[in-house]
C-alpha cells in the first residue's frame, strides 16, 4: 500500500479474471493487480483497462504481473486462475489440472499476502476452495468461494423473464455445490417480497430450477469454446466489495461448515455474511426434508471426491 490506496489482487487474468478487474475498476474502490503465468497477458489486459480509464473515469492503477510479490498488501485476492470446461464436459473433469494450479496459487498468496481474505472462482468449486483453505491453512472464514451470487442470479433473470418484472426486485436463493448438484430454493425466493410459490406454478418453478442448475452448461454448449465470464466476473467482484469495505452483504456463498445444517469439513454453498473478515456467519434455514435430503446429496458428492481424487 506504498501510495496509501487499498489494494485488490486477481489471479488469473482470463475472461473471469479480466472481466472481474474491469467491473472493479468501475466501482472505484482500490487498485488492482492483475497477475497471470503469462506476464504479456496480464500486462497487456491491464494495459488496455487502464487507457479505459480516461473514458469511463476512473483512476486507481492497474497492474500487470506475473510476480507474486506485487500482491503484498492486497486486502482480497480473487482466483481465478485454471482451466474453464469445454462442451461435453463436468465441472469435476477439471480437478486434476485445477489442483495443482491452486496449489501454486496458494502457496505464492500464502508468502506474499498472509493476511488476504481469498475469493475462490476456479471450479469444481467447492472442491478448490478447500483445497485452497488447505495450501494456505489461512482461518476457513477468510477462504470464500463464489458460486451462489452466480446461480442466484441466473435464477433471478429466469424468474424476471417468466415474470416480466424487473430484474431488482427478485430476491433469489441457491444453496448447494456449485454443480448440477445446486439446491434452487422456491420457499426462499421472493419477487417484490411475494414467495414466487404465489406467483408461478410448480411446473414452472421446476423448469426455472432445472435451468439454473444447468445454467453453466447452457452457457457452455452456446459458446463452444470455454465458459461464462461477465456475470461470473461481476458476481466476484461484488463478493470482493462486500469485504474490502465491510458491506456485510447477505448472499448465499461456499463456506466452511462445521456442524451446520448437520455437514462437517466441507465447503458448500450456504448464505452468509461477508464482510472485512470474510464470511462472519452463516445462517442456517429450515428446510423441508426433501431439501435437505439434496443438500446432503450435494455435499456427500463432493465430499467422495474431497476423498477419493485429492486424497483429503
Ligand atoms: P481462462 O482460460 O479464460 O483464464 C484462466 C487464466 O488462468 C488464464 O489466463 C491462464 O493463463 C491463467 N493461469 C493458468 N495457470 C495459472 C497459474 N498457475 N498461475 C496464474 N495464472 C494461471 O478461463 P476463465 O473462463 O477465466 O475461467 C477460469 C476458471 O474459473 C475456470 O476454472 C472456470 O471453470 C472457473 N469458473 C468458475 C465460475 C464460478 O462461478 N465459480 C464461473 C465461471 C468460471
Ligand atoms: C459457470 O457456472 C462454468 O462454473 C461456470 O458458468
Amino acid at each position: 500500500m506504498a501510495n496509501g490506496r487499498r489494494k485488490i489482487a486477481v489471479i488469473g487474468a482470463g475472461n473471469v479474471g479480466a472481466t472481474c478487474a474491469f467491473v472493479l475498476a468501475q466501482m472505484k474502490i482500490a487498485d488492482i493487480v492483475l497477475l497471470d503465468i503469462y506476464e504479456g497477458f496480464a500486462k497487456g489486459k491491464a494495459l488496455d483497462m487502464s487507457q479505459n480509464s480516461n473514458i469511463l473515469n476512473y483512476n486507481g492503477t492497474i497492474t500487470g504481473t506475473a510476480d507474486y510479490t506485487d500482491i503484498a498488501n492486497s486486502e482480497v485476492i480473487v482466483v481465478t486462475s485454471g482451466f474453464p470446461r469445454q462442451p461435453g464436459m463436468s465441472r469435476e473433469d477439471l480437478i486434476g489440472k485445477n489442483a495443482d494450479i491452486v496449489k501454486q496459487v496458494g502457496t505464492g498468496i500464502r508468502e506474499h499476502a498472509p493476511d488476504a481474505v481469498i475469493i475462490m472462482i476456479t471450479n469444481p468449486l467447492d472442491l478448490m476452495t478447500y483445497h485452497m483453505q488447505q495450501v494456505t491453512g489461512f482461518p476457513t472464514e477468510r477462504v470464500i468461494g463464489q458460486a451462489g451470487v452466480l446461480d442466484s442470479a441466473r435464477m433471478a433473470h429466469f424468474i424476471a423473464l417468466e415474470l416480466g418484472c424487473a430484474e431488482e426486485d427478485v430476491s433469489p436463493m441457491v444453496l448447494g455445490g456449485h454443480g448440477d448438484t445446486m439446491v434452487p430454493l422456491p420457499k426462499y425466493t421472493t419477487v417484490g417480497g411475494i414467495p414466487i410459490t404465489q406467483l408461478m406454478s410448480e411446473e414452472t418453478i421446476a423448469a426455472i430450477s432445472d435451468r439454473t442448475a444447468k445454467g453453466g452448461g447452457e452457457i457452455v454448449k452456446l459458446l463452444e469454446r470455454g465458459s461464462a465470464f461477465y456475470a461470473p466476473g461481476s458476481a466476484a467482484a461484488i463478493m470482493a466489495e462486500s469485504v474490502l469495505n465491510d458491506r456485510k452483504r447477505v448472499i448465499p456463498a461456499s463456506c466452511h461448515l462445521s456442524g451446520e445444517y448437520g455437514l462437517e469439513n466441507i465447503y458448500i454453498g450456504v448464505p452468509c455474511i461477508i464482510g472485512a473478515n470474510g464470511v462472519e456467519k452463516i445462517f442456517e434455514l429450515e428446510l423441508t426434508e426433501s431439501e435437505m435430503e439434496s443438500l446432503h446429496g450435494s455435499a456427500n458428492f463432493y465430499k467422495s471426491q474431497l476423498v477419493d481424487i485429492l486424497g483429503y
